[in-house]
């Protein structure tokens, strides 16, 4: 039998009044990642053949984020918010193409995944017209209530327009949805605003479907599965079994984390083989560690591709655009961005590493700040192969230091250094014999005639 097509509609468009913020709810992040990026990651993996956004009105943020994460979906505008089924319709051209199954996903349930949805689309392919996800949560206040008769599920209560009774229920509703394409455009436009909120609920689906005698089950799930996110609370809430996820892969993986509970991962940071990452490391998006690396304790990592065997840490910070080469070592109190520090080169200390170049083996001397910025642009600092900056030093940029080249400790470098030459950017020593003893004289003299 052939694999049944199914069109995805991701609902984007609430205001999130919820979580206080400017910011539109779905572009809050967990695992560095937006809610949206969530779930249409999710979605894109769950064998979609087609995916439909609905946004809000001039969130021209959202749409943009739509774009990044899921190029190929479409996106519809609902011009106002009158509630979950509302939303749906707008996408109504993306019916058109007829898929077997339509999936309804909310994008402020980012835990949801592919094998989720799948299982969600299964009794469609059986006897089912409409498949809810239900959960059991551990609090149940703000969830519809999930009415079973039997294995049927006859209705979806909201909160707000619950008896007392069906308050009771823990069985709640997931959000999530899967309609049978050829009888679901029927089931929507019939769907009313005749509650509480006067919002047309998609919920209602259920008791619609089976006044037109179609049948309607519910796919239980972990709680995990499918936690709302409508509050801050909730967001940290989900952060944190997002956390204890992807710790779980990378240790399934093979990675070491000496205290899991204390490193904090982006959905896509990626591991080689036999890297260790000691107490409490953070890891924003975009970083690739490379076999047998070591993240010392305190680390800081965001954009950085960190080579095999390369050491970073304790207390380093590695900024976007960094990429450490095999090897390279970064020590406590360094900086690095826009920055390549290539194989075997060295910066333990104390250090300010950004729009530079450090070549194979160089190293840099305690203190060394590459002075990158002159108050309007910024300039590049090149290093070259095996150079040996001595501490202290200031890097002027635009510069460049020459292979195999030395800088005394403690210069200011403001012109290029030769391959090789010594370089000396500081103010001779003076010494003056006996001054201090000839001082001290004075000061006593000064104390008895007092
Ligand atoms: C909804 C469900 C509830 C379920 C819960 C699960 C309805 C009526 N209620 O409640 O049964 O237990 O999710 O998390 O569906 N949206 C729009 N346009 C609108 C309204 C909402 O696009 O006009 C989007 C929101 O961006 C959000 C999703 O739909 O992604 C759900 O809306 P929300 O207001 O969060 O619904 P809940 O009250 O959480
Ligand atoms: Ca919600």
């Amino acid at each position: 039998m052939a694999a049944r097509t199914c069109l995805a509609i991701v609902l984007a468009a609430g205001e999130g009044t919820r979580m206080h913020s400017a910011r539109p709810k779905v572009l809050h992040a967990i695992a560095g990642r937006t809610l949206l990026a969530h779930v249409l990651d999710t979605v894109s993996k769950a064998g979609v053949t087609s995916a439909a956004v609905v946004v809000g009105p001039g969130q021209d943020e959202v749409v943009a984020e739509v774009r990044r994460a899921l190029p190929a979906a479409g996106i519809f505008v609902q011009s106002e918010r009158h509630g979950t089924a509302h939303a749906v319709l707008a996408a109504k051209p993306a019916f058109a193409t007829r898929p077997d199954d339509i999936l309804i996903v909310y994008a402020d349930t980012p835990l949801i995944r592919p094998a989720t949805l799948s299982r969600l689309r299964a009794p469609l392919a059986n006897d089912a017209d409409i498949a809810v996800l239900g959960f059991r949560p551990a609090d149940p206040t703000g969830y519809g209530r999930l009415i079973m008769k039997g294995t049927d599920l006859i209705a979806i209560r909201e909160e707000a327009d619950a008896s007392a009774s069906e308050r009771a229920i823990g069985l709640c509703n997931g959000g999530i949805m899967a309609l049978v394409g050829n009888s679901a455009l029927a089931m929507l436009e019939r769907i009313g605003n005749h509650n509480r909120k006067q919002e047309y609920y998609l919920t209602d689906a259920v008791e619609i479907a089976r006044g037109m005698t179609l049948r309607a089950v519910a796919v239980e799930v972990e709680e995990d599965d499918v936690r709302g996110i409508n509050t801050k609370t909730q967001l940290a809430e989900a952060e944190s079994v997002a956390q204890q996820r992807l710790r779980r892969a990378a240790l399934d993986a093979g990675v070491t984390l000496v205290a899991p509970d204390t490193v904090y991962l982006s959905a896509d940071t990626k591991f080689g083989r036999d890297v260790v990452v000691e107490p409490y490391v953070v890891f924003g998006e975009r970083v690739t560690v490379e076999d047998g690396a070591v993240i010392h304790s305190f680390s800081h990592l965001a954009g950085a591709h960190i080579g095999k065997g390369a050491s970073v840490g304790p207390f380093a910070r590695l900024r976007p655009g960094t990429r450490l080469g095999d090897g390279a070592r970064i020590g406590n109190f360094v900086e690095v961005k826009e920055a390549v520090v290539e194989a075997g080169a060295k910066a333990n200390h104390l250090s300010y590493i950004g729009d530079a170049f450090v070549g194979a083996n160089a190293n840099v001397g305690a203190g060394t700040i590459t002075c990158n910025y002159d108050g309007v642009e910024k300039h590049r600092t090149t290093i070259g192969k095996a150079a040996f900056i001595g501490s202290n030093s200031a890097l002027v940029a635009p510069v460049e230091i020459g292979e195999g080249a030395y800088i005394g400790s403690g210069s200011v470098i403001t012109e290029n250094v030769p391959a090789d030459a010594l370089a000396l950017g500081r103010s001779r020593q003076m010494v003056k014999e006996g001054w201090a003893t000839r001082l001290r004289g004075l000061k006593s003299l000064g104390k008895k005639k007092a």
